[in-house]
């Protein structure tokens, strides 16, 4: 917006800040045979992910490059239905893996951010009903009891959900994602209640084995703004918005929360539009003259607004959790890799800021180190800092990668 027109992007970062970069099992390893999203893939309704990066046997040289760029800290999710591809069998070898992985990242110095459902379900759980189910969430804290058994003293920070919202509307009301279904109300609500139980059920199954474990989830919140600032219509869907998309979740389960994971990609604008009674999201290439609202904002290729200042008004209403928060994930689809550096810095200038004015962030992670699987967008959208060339699988750094070593040394 025009006020951050003028502004110079300098900052320097706290000591002890965490850089780093996030990714996701499925949409990096390759091969992911055992989830509902393969099983999707191969009935055609979702694209191919294949080999995907073939992060799985790459993991050495995608840490290291990770290291080389100025990291010290790496998001991965742990895939459960490699862990367990058939309900309550667990495959050791996976899990030695996953122990290889960590380890890696030890000796590299990278803090060990894991997630434990990216997205994906392994699939005799889906066949169940996935969270559809009640008995999903006990499924999924005994995965997380196993995982902290087994994985635990490795891993530095939990996420036990990835963005349940997103989750929720992808699958239960777009039915663009796995398992597609349209509810209106009763599907949804019930799959995002079991998400709710099963993240508090998992937290206490961590905790059990692992006391002084810090346990979070990857929140998904929006900045919402009214598209004509003065209309009270507009005003209030923003509110409430703001409210059941932002908060709500986390106000039932703060007590079940060591930290707060930010994924912070989206700004919007909402207008009610009173004669077609509906509301407008303006999150498209789409034309709101006719709504007196002008908007220029730079987008990415998938046509996402870009706002970095709501990264700190986002920030600043955390503050009142009271906890630490870590951004989770925050990237830009630009396969020409001209805005991504001066987006990455002004992400940062803002999160400085909310440091400044005393909301505890502890650290920044880009989304995502290389290319990878974009879900319904398959490969076409390029968030990486490294590109990937399918064919080959080489890696190339781009340029905006050396944005992490800049922003340390100016540190
Ligand atoms: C987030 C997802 C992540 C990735 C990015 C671009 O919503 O958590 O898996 O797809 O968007």
């Amino acid at each position: 917006m025009s006020d951050d027109q003028e502004i110079e992007y300098k900052f320097k970062l706290p000591e002890g800040f965490l850089l780093g970069v996030s990714a996701a099992a499925h949409q990096v390893e390759g091969n992911n045979k055992n989830n509902d999203w393969w099983q999707a893939e191969t009935q055609g309704k979702v694209p191919a992910s294949g080999l995907a990066c073939d992060h799985y046997n790459r993991f050495e040289e995608d840490f290291s490059i990770a290291k080389q760029i100025g990291c010290n800290a790496f998001r991965i999710s742990i895939e459960w239905s490699r862990i367990e591809p058939e309900e309550g069998k667990w495959a050791v070898k996976e899990l030695e893996h996953y122990h290889r992985v960590l380890l890696k990242m030890k000796e590299l110095g990278l803090q060990r951010f894991v997630t434990l459902f990216h997205f994906t379900l392994p699939k005799w759980l889906a066949a169940k009903g996935g969270f559809e189910h009640p008995d999903a969430s006990q499924a999924f804290a005994r995965f997380a009891w196993f995982v902290a058994k087994n994985l635990g003293q490795e891993i530095d920070w939990w996420m036990t959900i990835n963005e349940p919202e997103v989750y929720v509307s992808s699958g239960y009301v777009l039915g663009k994602w796995p398992p597609f279904k349209k509810s209106k109300y009763f599907t949804w609500i019930k799959v995002y209640n079991n998400l709710i139980d099963a993240h508090r059920l998992a937290y206490r199954a961590i905790k059990l084995v692992l006391p002084q474990a810090r346990v979070g989830l990857a929140k998904n919140n929006v900045y919402y703004e009214p598209g004509r600032q003065k209309n009270i219509l507009d005003k209030m869907a923003a509110k409430v918005a703001d409210y059941f998309g932002n908060y709500y979740l986390l106000d039932k389960i703060s007590s079940s929360l060591d930290f707060i994971g930010l994924n912070y990609y989206f700004y919007e604008r909402l207008s009610v539009d009173w004669k077609k009674f509906r509301l407008e999201r303006l999150n498209q290439n789409f034309d709101y003259k006719h709504l007196g609202i002008i908007d220029n904002i730079q987008r990415s290729d998938m046509g996402w607004r870009t706002y970095p200042k709501g990264i700190y008004y986002l920030l600043k209403e955390l503050k009142k959790y009271k906890k630490p928060v870590i951004i989770t994930e925050n990237g830009i689809a630009n396969a020409r890799d001209d805005m991504r550096k001066d987006f990455i810095k002004q992400h940062l200038y803002w999160t400085t800021k909310a440091i400044d004015e005393g909301v505890d962030v502890r650290g920044y992670l880009y989304w995502s180190l290389t290319d990878n699987y974009e879900w319904s967008d398959g490969y076409g959208p390029r968030f990486g800092l490294v590109e990937i060339n399918y064919d080959t699988q080489r890696r190339v750094i781009r340029e905006s990668a050396n944005v992490f070593q800049e922003v340390i040394n100016s540190s």
